[in-house]
């Protein structure tokens, strides 16, 4: 056994969905863009043939050939180490490392279960790190190997959040012609409100599957018109139009509501920046708790926020980040 200790870091960024979600699993168009919110993992390799996860208060330890399934991670707030565990043991297996154990300790500045990739994010950060351990820094098989680990955890994931904290920026994806950058003719000033609710993505996918087999007709009808507005919010963009793109994000909200995957809190924050003077909002991720977005006029975005910071929730500007992915 190798006794040197080897060490990496990396970090991802969070991502919201500005148009698209829940449509996007049955082959319709979206906007993903990463923002300035990061998970960083901080990974050692021990010769305890043991895997130790720390994340704040909460940590694991499990044999490297251990199954977590066995472990009882019986906190709830705890059930976010589970896919950071199978990430690990996926990348130990893939490159024939299992004689050596791995202590990773993350840091997070993204809210779990909020609908902001929080667990995209930390599966390509630790992906990235465990392959850094060993000297591997292909970030297209940082984004397969994270993708596949985020299919585990929801079977039906459209794979664009990790694309996204992968590669970073603001992405068009089409079904057909998979992802490319979208690059806005003027700034957007985008606010993130959390509920505070969680949600289990899996789950609330799992119910809009069912949505779709009880109603296709109408989700059909749904999903042409979410096309019409993706289309109209990409050109918004490139255009710089603020006024048109809020007014699709509301527009992109009232499907969503019909979906049946928004929440009271979800329409109380929506009506609190729109009477605020918010351009438009919606609901962004799976829904049914979680966050929204709303779009600010860029030139009165001080007031404005001034006015929505008075109600409930947690609110916080973002910016876009372009960097994806970090490795050291
Ligand atoms: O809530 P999040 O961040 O996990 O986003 C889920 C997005 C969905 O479109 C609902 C599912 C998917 O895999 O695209």
């Amino acid at each position: 056994m190798n006794n040197s200790i080897n060490k990496a870091v990396s970090s991802a960024p969070a991502k919201v969905i500005l148009f698209g979600e829940h449509f996007v699993v049955y082959d319709n168009p979206a906007i993903v863009a990463a923002i300035n919110k990061r998970i960083h993992v901080y990974a050692q390799t021990n010769n305890k043939l043991r895997i130790n996860i720390k994340s704040g208060k909460n940590s694991i330890c499990i044999l490297t050939r251990g199954n977590v399934d066995l472990v009882s991670i019986r906190d709830k707030d705890m059930s976010f180490l589970h896919p950071i565990f199978k990430c690990v043991s996926h990348v130990l297996s893939e490159k024939n490392k299992s004689n050596i154990g791995i202590d990773l300790d993350i840091d997070s500045q993204i809210p779990y279960g909020e609908g902001l990739g929080s667990s995209a994010a930390s599966c390509v950060a630790t992906v990235a790190a465990l392959y850094s351990l060993f000297s591997d820094n292909n970030r297209n098989q940082v984004y397969e190997t994270s993708k596949l680990m985020e299919q585990n955890i929801h079977k039906n994931s459209s794979g664009v959040d990790c694309y996204v904290c992968t590669f970073g920026g603001i992405m068009n994806y089409e079904p057909d012609k998979g992802f490319s950058n979208i690059r806005p003719k003027k700034k957007f000033t985008l606010l993130i409100g959390t509920t505070g609710v969680k949600h289990s993505t899996g789950e609330v996918v799992s119910q809009v599957k069912e949505f779709r087999e009880k109603n296709s007709s109408q989700f059909k009808d749904l999903s042409l018109k979410a096309k019409a507005i993706y289309k109209t919010a990409v050109n918004s963009m490139l255009e710089g139009n603020e006024l048109e793109l809020g007014r699709m994000f509301t527009e992109n909200q009232k499907l969503l509501y019909k979906l049946g995957v928004s929440h009271p809190k979800i329409e109380k924050m929506i009506d609190v920046c729109l009477n605020s003077g918010a351009l438009g909002a919606k609901l962004t991720g799976a829904g049914r708790g979680g966050a929204i977005i709303a779009l600010l006029p860029h030139d009165k975005s001080t007031e404005v926020l001034a006015k929505i910071s008075k109600s409930p929730g947690k609110w916080m500007l973002v910016e876009f980040d372009y960097d994806g992915v970090i490795v050291g």
